[in-house]
């Protein structure tokens, strides 16, 4: 039996946003420069919930979690968030110290993911008892954009040491 019918889904609108112009040719060395300016123009063009970012963790078991948090900062502790310290998210972070990201910004026809370890960071003066910021270290990121038709450009960057190298997937 469906929940919902493919006709009702089929109502919903797909791409509807505008992809801004990209220069694949003129990419930063740091995907930390590139996330900014995308990041940027997405505060500017006013997407809605711009921040918001879905978690995916992995469970003691190997199952995996995921959820949507917002994006706190982004510098060389890489990605960072705040969460309740008896929260799943956190006991999943503890178990497994690796997480997964992504962007949707859906106006621009723009995501981006992120994979990397993560980490508890140290907290700042004044903070509750109860909350905790962790941070994902990125050793993958990946910029997406739609275009018209089913043409997307994807631009993948990969860290190797301290080395980050970009690729233009097309
Ligand atoms: C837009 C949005 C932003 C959110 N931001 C946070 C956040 O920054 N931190 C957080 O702990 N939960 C945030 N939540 C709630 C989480 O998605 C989640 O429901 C909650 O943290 C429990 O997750 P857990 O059981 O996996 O720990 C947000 C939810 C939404 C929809």
């Amino acid at each position: 039996m469906a929940f919902l019918s493919k006709e009702t889904i089929d109502k919903a609108p797909v791409m509807t946003g505008a992809a801004p112009e990209l220069d694949t040719a003129a990419l930063p060395e740091h995907p930390g420069e590139l996330f900014a300016s995308w990041f940027e123009l997405a505060v500017e063009q006013q997407v809605g919930d711009a921040r918001a970012m879905h978690l995916a963790t992995v469970d003691k078991a190997g199952f995996p979690d995921a959820r949507v948090v917002n994006l706190m900062a982004v510098d060389d502790n890489g990605f960072s968030f705040g969460t309740g310290a008896g929260s799943m998210k956190s006991e999943q972070l503890e178990e497994n110290q690796v997480a997964a990201l992504s962007f949707y910004w859906q106006p621009l026809l723009r995501a981006v993911r992120v994979r990397g370890e993560a980490h508890l960071a140290p907290m700042p003066e004044g903070a509750s008892g109860g909350f905790q910021i962790w941070s994902v270290q990125p050793s993958h990121i990946e910029f997406w954009q739609g275009g018209g038709g089913h043409d997307a450009t994807r631009i993948q960057y990969d860290k190797t040491g301290e080395q980050w190298g970009a690729q233009v997937l097309g």
